[in-house]
């Protein structure tokens, strides 16, 4: 078997190639940025051609969609370049799929697409409302895409949604990453609100897990939450710094309008269909990530951007 990950060289694709390079799966890598490991093929291309996918997928028997602009910062500063990446991007994927026969799609979504039910326990049946964001609306998007090429094309899709990953190789700006790098550089780590806001984070590698255990064909055609187990306050993850780092210096601010609360999201089916839990715990994750960030500082962190991200085409 043989599989593209697109996105394969950012945080969570890079966890996947090596899960699958574990299972002695052979991988290729599609993305404008070098891989984290020099051992899979590459093949450097955008999203936003759709001759560059649909040449990528030769030999390939399956695909991880993960490519996208994933920082909503970004998606709020740029919509119609995010747009671009993230809802057409996804189309052409699944374009060039049906052209070149390729049948297995995993696509990453997010736990996002629920930020505006107003359901407090969440499993994947639950309606589904229009989102304020438009991240979210990039991705709910792309979710129906996928379930329009299965119906009409007889691709088979798997959409996850993903929890909050952290772990190794995390963007800087994700808050486990953020939190760590202040403590380690002795700035305070600021809080909005009473930090009694929670999440349930999710270790990068078990994350990477769940997509690997998709590729069963039980998956196919179907939705699953891959959400963490544990609740982690925002107070928390600065405890659990402190377990292994020793005090740091913390400064409350006022809190974020609109913030998410977070929500109660069962994983329940993932655990019975695939097998897959969350593993790791959090604060063996934050050991994990704080030695990991210790012999990756922050230069060694930047990933080698080989195309500028800049034009339409
Ligand atoms: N990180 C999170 O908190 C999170 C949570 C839920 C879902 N997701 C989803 O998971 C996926 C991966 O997220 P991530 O955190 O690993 O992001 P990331 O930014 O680390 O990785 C995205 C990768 O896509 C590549 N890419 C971007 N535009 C491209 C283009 N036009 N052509 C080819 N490659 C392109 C980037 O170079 C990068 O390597 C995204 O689809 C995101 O929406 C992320």
């Amino acid at each position: 078997m043989k599989v593209l990950i697109t996105g394969g060289s950012g945080f969570i694709g890079s966890h996947i190639v090596d899960r699958l390079k574990m299972r002695n799966i052979d991988v290729r890598v599609f993305d404008m940025v070098l891989p984290s490991r020099g051992d899979v093929e590459f093949y450097k291309g955008s999203l936003l051609n759709e001759e560059d996918v649909r040449m990528s997928m030769n030999g390939i028997d399956a695909v991880f969609h993960l490519a996208a602009v994933a920082n909503v910062d970004h998606v709020f500063k740029d919509p119609y370049y995010a747009e671009a990446i993230n809802t057409r991007g996804t189309i052409n994927v699944l374009e060039a799929m049906r052209r070149t026969g390729v049948k297995k799609l995993i696509y990453g979504s997010t736990i996002w697409v629920y930020s505006d039910t107003d359901a407090s326990v969440i499993d994947e049946n639950t309606p589904l409302h229009p989102p304020k964001h438009l991240y979210t609306a990039t991705k709910i998007a792309s979710e129906y895409y996928c379930q329009s090429y299965a119906q009409l094309y007889g691709l088979k899709t798997t959409v996850l949604r993903y929890g909050i990953p952290y772990g190794p190789r995390a963007r800087g700006e994700t808050v486990v990453a953020l939190f760590v790098g202040k403590a380690l550089r002795g700035e305070p780590i600021t809080i909005a609100g009473d930090g009694l806001q929670f999440r349930k984070f999710l270790y990068v590698e078990d994350l990477a897990e769940g997509n690997v255990l998709a590729l069963n064909s039980i998956a196919d055609n179907k939705i699953y939450n891959l959400e963490g187990k544990e609740k982690v306050s925002i107070r928390q993850i600065v405890e659990t710094i402190e377990k292994v780092l020793g005090s740091v210096k913390v400064q409350y601010v006022e809190g974020r309008k609109g913030d998410f609360s977070g929500k109660e999201i069962s994983a329940k089916k993932a655990f019975q269909e695939l097998g897959w839990e969350p593993h790791v715990s959090f604060e063996e994750g934050v050991r994990r990530y704080i030695e990991w960030y210790k012999a990756n500082p922050p230069k060694q962190q930047e990933r080698i951007i080989i195309e500028p991200i800049s034009t339409l085409v």
